[in-house]
């Protein structure tokens, strides 16, 4: 099918699969407040991280398409589940036919980059969902850079529906949030930095640090990944010139209107308005 997309400067684009993006655009308000963002969760269809490779591509590039359609050149995946599994197929196979000057951006390789310099023994972890660790990105973006790191992932198929449920920091939480650090760290006593590798984990923030040991960095991803966008409209004028500048956020999700303003007001600490959209039709 050939989609016609809108020519004129449009927002940035920022997608993930529910919530969790939320934590990297609210970086990216305080970062580059004078752009226009348009924010779609398909919380509908939440979580991602538990799906096949197959599935997250087709969901992911029906979510890249719309944000294109909706008037978006840049598209940034706020999620490590799409960046893992769909950000190159969607560059190497739909970019060019979609449109090849637009372009769609993942949270691994800027949260990577800045690990070299954090951690002293070299022993890195990653907590991420199961899709992300099975994908082996982290490792393969950490090895592309920095080879001397030993990487160790630990899947936490537990902490998305804690986010997604507005559980996070209920009593319940604390059980799965100790028994995956307690994992990752047994299978490495070396570890003296724990990458946060899903955007919706800075939301569990308060009791990961309980249970992680304060000698260990923990690198959250919204400042990093926010810095990493604003160097890339400095390196990249003509796209820069293609984004609009109204300082504006609009919200879509994919899920039940209210229900998305009343959590996402919550993690933003500011009312919303927001907008259903439907990714299937
Ligand atoms: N927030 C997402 C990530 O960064 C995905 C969570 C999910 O849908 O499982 O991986």
């Amino acid at each position: 099918m050939k989609h016609i997309l809108p020519s004129q400067p449009g927002p940035i684009g920022v997608f993930d699969s529910g919530y969790g993006g939320l934590t990297i655009l609210s970086k990216f308000k305080e970062i580059l407040p004078q752009n226009d963002f348009i924010y779609l969760g398909d919380n509908a269809r939440t979580p991602y991280g538990t799906r096949s490779f197959e599935i997250v591509y087709e969901f992911t590039l029906q979510a890249v398409t719309r944000l294109f359609e909706l008037g978006c050149h840049l598209v940034i995946l706020a999620c490590n589940t799409a960046s893992a599994k769909a950000l190159r197929s969607i560059q190497i196979n739909n970019l060019p036919q979609l449109d090849p000057n637009r372009r769609v951006l993942g949270v691994i390789r800027p949260t990577v980059e800045c690990i070299g310099s954090i951690t002293q023994s070299k022993h890195v972890g990653i907590l991420a969902t199961s899709g992300t660790i099975k994908s082996e990105s982290y490792i393969m973006e950490v090895h592309k850079l920095f080879p001397e790191i030993k990487v160790t992932g630990q899947a936490c198929p537990m902490w998305v529906p804690l986010v997604e449920y507005n559980e996070a920091q209920a009593p319940g939480a604390d059980y799965f949030v100790k028994k995956y650090i307690d994992e990752l760290l047994a299978k490495d006593n070396r570890i003296d930095t724990i990458i946060l590798g899903c955007t919706h984990y800075p939301l569990l923030l308060p009791k990961i640090k309980q249970y992680v040991p304060e000698s260990i960095h923990i690198v959250s991803q919204g400042e990093l990944v926010a810095n990493s966008l604003l160097d890339y409209l400095k390196r990249h004028p003509e796209m820069n010139e293609r984004c609009t500048h109204g300082g504006t956020c609009t919200y879509f999700t994919t899920e039940a209107e209210e229900k998305f303003a009343d959590s996402a007001s919550a993690f933003l600490n500011e009312p919303i308005q927001v907008s259903h959209l439907d990714l299937n039709d």
